[in-house]
């Protein structure tokens, strides 16, 4: 098991990564002075497969659970299912120090973490994610919310939680694109940070999509541990946690564009990865041979590289940028890479120039 800190004051809290890790939640969840009651927050896939055994750890423990069920999918991110789940705390009477449990991927934990952050004002929660993107990405860093009609993650909270479960034997049911998903937002750390973690998915790409115990342990903790360092030097985006974004301007756009659900959100940054790279060519000098090593470990990975969009896609697709949370007073900054490894946030790229290596890419 390795254990990731993310320094955050009062509000720090432990990545607990490895296999085996549901069964420890009871005994984990007493070291942390919360009330008896809670609720666990799962979706209709996750729920049938591990809500009994989290359920049975914190019986175990002495807490009183309740199980709090919703549909799986994106659809579910919604401020009708907050209501959900907060009128089914109010009546299992949670109380202020009750808390929550985000029992899912990505939708589960944004969700819950939000109905956490609203009910009574605040209840403490606890993130198990079963996913590979949940994992290195969206359980860490206390970012939660829902969407609205107008756009994706337009309401919520920064709301940390006090505890992240990572067990990784959960991903073993995970269908393979949703895993691959994941893997983008790995690639993304090695292209933001770290070279050596990039070589390492480069040299064991056909391991990893085996999944391998070991290595999958390594490469999430190694995520972790950079979206860790990122949010506890700058936890509400102020600057430096931008460099999570890379190839998300585009990314976004793409899913905005294409009705969210055609890419999955892996698959849209992969693209976008892959984009940005070919612009941190063209503004700050990236080498082309890194910029191809991008592009390789991306196919290499089994997920999409380009994207084919006719005049009037191209059009949409310039638009959604502009309406990206990262533009500031009408431009969009996009995150660009000198080189494997390190990144810069804040690069103003002209929209003409985006449009032009849309189309040399085959528009
Ligand atoms: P998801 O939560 O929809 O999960 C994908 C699918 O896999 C769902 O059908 C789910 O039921 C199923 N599933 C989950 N775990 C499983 C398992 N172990 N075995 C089998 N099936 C399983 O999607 P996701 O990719 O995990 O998350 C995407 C969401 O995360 C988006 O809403 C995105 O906006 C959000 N997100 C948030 C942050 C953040 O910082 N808060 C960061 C990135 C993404
Ligand atoms: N997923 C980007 C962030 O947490 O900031």
């Amino acid at each position: 098991m390795q254990l990731v800190p993310v320094a955050l004051g009062k509000r720090s809290y432990s990545i607990h990564i490895g296999s085996g890790l549901l069964k420890t939640l009871g005994e984990q969840a007493s070291l942390l002075d919360l009330g008896r009651r809670c609720a666990v927050i799962t979706d209709s896939r996750v729920g049938p497969l591990f809500a009994s055994g989290v359920l049975k750890s914190l019986t175990k423990a002495g807490f009183c659970p309740s199980l709090i069920q919703v549909k799986a999918g994106e659809a579910t991110k919604s401020l009708g299912s907050v209501e959900k789940c907060c009128n089914a705390m109010a009546k299992h009477r949670m109380e202020r120090k009750s808390f929550v449990v985000a029992l899912g991927g990505g939708v589960v934990g944004d969700l819950a973490g939000f109905a956490a952050a609203c009910h009574l004002r605040g209840l403490q929660f606890i993130q198990i994610p079963t996913t590979l993107l949940a994992q290195v990405d969206s359980s860490v860093g206390g970012k939660t919310g829902v969407n609205l009609k107008a756009g994706k993650n337009l309401v919520g909270a920064f709301h940390q939680p006090r505890l992240v479960l990572c067990d990784i034997d959960t991903l073993k049911t995970l269908p393979d694109r949703e895993f691959r998903a994941g893997l983008a937002e790995i690639i993304k750390y090695g292209v933001i940070q770290d070279r050596a973690l990039f070589e390492l998915l480069e040299s064991q790409m056909q391991r990893i999509l085996r999944r391998d115990k070991s290595l999958l342990t390594q490469i999430i903790a190694r995520s972790c541990e950079i979206k860790a360092d990122v949010v506890s030097q700058d936890e509400t985006e102020s600057g430096l946690r931008a460099t999570l974004n890379f190839g998300h301007t585009i990314g976004h756009a793409i899913e905005a564009i294409s009705g969210y659900g055609k890419y999955l959100h892996g698959e849209a940054i992969s693209i976008g990865q892959v984009l940005a790279a070919r612009l941190s060519e063209q503004c700050l000098g990236l080498p082309a041979s890194d910029s191809m090593r991008i592009r390789q470990l991306f196919e290499r990975t089994e997920l999409p590289t380009s994207i084919r969009l006719n005049a009037l896609q191209l059009k949409r697709l310039l638009e959604a940028m502009q309406l990206d949370k990262k533009v500031v007073g009408g431009q969009v900054k996009f995150v660009l890479a000198r080189g494997i490894g390190r990144v810069e946030w804040g690069c103003a790229v002209p929209l003409d120039t985006v449009a032009q290596l849309m189309k040399s890419q085959g528009t």
